[in-house]
């Protein structure tokens, strides 16, 4: 690793007094864009997105934040890019970083994220992995703060795939104090890929939707078949059966609890349409902070704490 340079791989990489201030900051940075008010503190910055999966909201939210910020992102991919010809991450960090500001990645593995990072003279942000989506995350904690305070103490119920999603809450859970339960079907359990141990007052796991969810301040659940699993789909289908997020399950949550999605959602299948377009969904707010979240990501990880 560079000296000095701070990445964004995993929701590991920032303690709970770092993200206080992120959370804090993008609800500062998101009343001055609402306002109309221009705050353009990276003038000339560039960051490099590399796609190597689809993305609307991830490459939306990036693109948009650096011109809001005064800078420009250049959209990659692996088809045009060298990267689909095999040229070496190692050469591609090294060569991106001399030329841009800061990096943005998302792809399958995260072992590639992490030689990234290795080989750049420049902060690399994960937008992405088979293992892990920390940008999400952060944006679903500070929509659960503007809407109902401190997620410390409260307890978050994931209902369907241990997928890159379910993985990366685990590590919000731990970091931030809340306690998350897991109930995936038989077959697609959480594998936990930190070496951490994480005590009962932070993660349980389980295969009943309804145990998940009951008495949680917030119920989350994502697609069955993630981007790179698409071979899968006709027996995940099968599988997944009864992992539906519906009104039955809903009900068994706190009256005030949440839901979210990080999106792109499939509504008969993960979540019903009463669900995801009723009262308790905040689903467009949590799309809506990827903007936000990521503005002060961005800025934290190029320009440190700022006050102004
Ligand atoms: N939630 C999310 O990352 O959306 P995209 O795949 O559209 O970027
Ligand atoms: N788990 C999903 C999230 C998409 C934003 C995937 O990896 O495809």
């Amino acid at each position: 690793m560079m000296k000095d340079v701070k990445h964004y791989l995993q929701f590991s990489d920032l303690t709970r007094e770092e993200y206080n201030y992120i959370f804090e900051r993008a609800q500062v940075l998101k009343r001055r864009h609402v306002s109309g008010e221009l705050y353009r503190p990276l003038p000339g910055k560039v960051m490099a997105m590399i796609f190597e999966k689809n993305s609307t909201r991830t490459r939306v939210s990036f693109e948009a934040l650096m011109t809001h910020l005064g800078g420009h992102a250049m959209f990659l991919d692996s088809k045009t890019s060298q990267l689909g010809r095999g040229e070496p991450p190692e050469d591609t960090a090294r060569v991106l970083s001399r030329m841009c500001d800061i990096i943005m990645i998302r792809t399958f593995d995260q072992s590639l994220v992490e030689t990234l990072a290795a080989y750049s003279r420049v902060p690399v942000i994960n937008g992405l992995t088979n293992e892990y989506h920390p940008c999400q995350i952060l944006a679903d904690i500070l929509t659960y703060i503007e809407h109902r305070g401190s997620i410390q103490g409260k307890t978050v119920a994931w209902v369907g795939d241990g997928n890159n999603m379910s993985r990366t809450w685990v590590q919000a859970a731990d970091i931030l104090g809340f306690k998350l339960k897991v109930a995936t079907p038989a077959g697609y359990e959480l594998t936990l890929l930190d070496g951490k141990q994480y005590g009962s007052d932070c993660l349980e796991v389980g295969h009943d939707p309804a145990w998940a969810v009951r008495d949680a301040d917030l119920v989350t659940t994502d697609v069955f078949t993630s981007m790179g699993y698409e071979d899968e789909s006709a027996v995940r289908l099968k599988a997944f059966a009864g992992y539906e997020v519906n009104e039955a399950l809903m009900a068994l949550a706190r009256p005030d609890a949440l839901f979210m999605h990080c999106l792109p959602a499939h509504r008969g299948e993960e979540v019903s349409a009463g669900v995801i377009d009723g009262p308790q969904s905040v689903v467009w707010d949590e799309a809506e902070n990827r903007l936000h979240a990521q503005k002060a990501l961005v800025e934290y990880l190029l320009l440190g704490k700022v006050n102004h």
